[in-house]
C-alpha cells in the first residue's frame, strides 16, 4: 500500500512531529519563552500585531482552514518574525491533547463562531468540559481572553465560566493592555454592532 504523503508545511507553520502526542512546547520554537494561543486565528492580523509587539514572547495561531493557515504563515514570514507560528488543527483537540498540563501562559479565543442556532448550542467551544481542559493546560497565573459581539453568546461563556468556578474574572478594559482588533471585530464595529469582552486568570 501506498504510503500517505505529508504536506509541506509553511515555513511558519508548525506541525506536530507526533499529532497523538503530548507536545514539548519548546520545539515549537525552539526556546522556553512564554506562549500564548490564539484559537481560531483567521487571517492572523491579531496574532502578526501581538508578536511583533511583544518580541519576548511566542505566539502560536490555531486555525482549521488551510487557506488561512497559509496566509498567516506568509504575513509573519514577511514581517520576518521568529516568535509567531501558525498550527492547522481543530481548537479543542490542541487544548485538551497536544499541550502538556501548565504549559501555555494565555489563550485568545476571539470572535469564535457563536452557533446562535439551539440546536447548535452544544458546537460551541466554551463549555464545561473544555474548561476543564483549558484550566489544566493553562500556567497558574496564566489568562483567558474571549471576545464575541453575539450578546447570547457573551451571557453564555459569563455563565459556564461562572459555574465552572476555578477561573477568576479580571478587570479588561481598552488600555489594560496593548491588545489589537481582530479582523472580525473591525468588520464587526464597521457594521455598528457593539463587541463584549471577558478576561480570566487560574
Ligand atoms: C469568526 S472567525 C474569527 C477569526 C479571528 N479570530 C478574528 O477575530 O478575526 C472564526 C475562525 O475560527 C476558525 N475555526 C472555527 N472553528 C474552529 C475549530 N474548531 N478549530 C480551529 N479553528 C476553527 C474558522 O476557520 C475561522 O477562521
Amino acid at each position: 500500500m501506498e504510503a500517505t504523503k505529508r504536506r509541506t508545511p509553511e515555513a511558519c507553520e508548525f506541525m506536530p512531529s507526533d499529532y497523538f502526542d503530548q507536545l514539548k512546547v519548546e520545539e515549537i520554537f525552539g526556546n522556553d519563552a512564554p506562549i500564548e494561543l490564539d484559537l481560531g486565528c483567521g487571517d492572523g492580523s491579531f496574532l502578526i500585531a501581538m508578536a511583533k509587539q511583544y518580541p519576548e514572547r511566542n505566539f502560536l495561531g490555531v486555525e482549521r482552514l488551510l487557506g488561512r493557515v497559509k496566509k498567516v504563515s506568509r504575513k509573519a514570514e514577511k514581517a520576518g518574525l521568529t516568535n509567531c507560528k501558525v498550527l492547522r488543527l481543530e481548537s479543542k483537540y490542541v487544548v485538551e491533547y497536544l499541550f502538556p498540563a501548565e504549559s501555555i501562559d494565555r489563550l485568545h479565543l476571539l470572535c469564535p463562531d457563536p452557533w446562535p442556532k439551539a440546536r447548535h448550542h452544544r458546537r460551541r467551544l466554551v463549555q464545561q468540559d473544555f474548561l476543564e481542559c483549558l484550566h489544566k493546560a493553562i500556567k497558574p497565573g496564566g489568562e483567558f481572553c474571549f471576545k464575541t459581539d453575539h450578546p447570547e453568546y457573551y451571557e453564555w461563556v459569563c455563565e459556564e465560566m461562572d459555574t465552572f468556578k476555578k477561573f477568576t474574572k479580571q478587570e479588561w478594559n481598552d488600555d489594560t493592555f496593548f491588545y489589537p482588533k481582530t479582523d472580525f471585530q473591525l468588520q464587526w464595529e464597521a457594521e455598528g454592532k457593539s463587541m463584549h469582552q471577558l478576561r480570566y486568570s487560574k
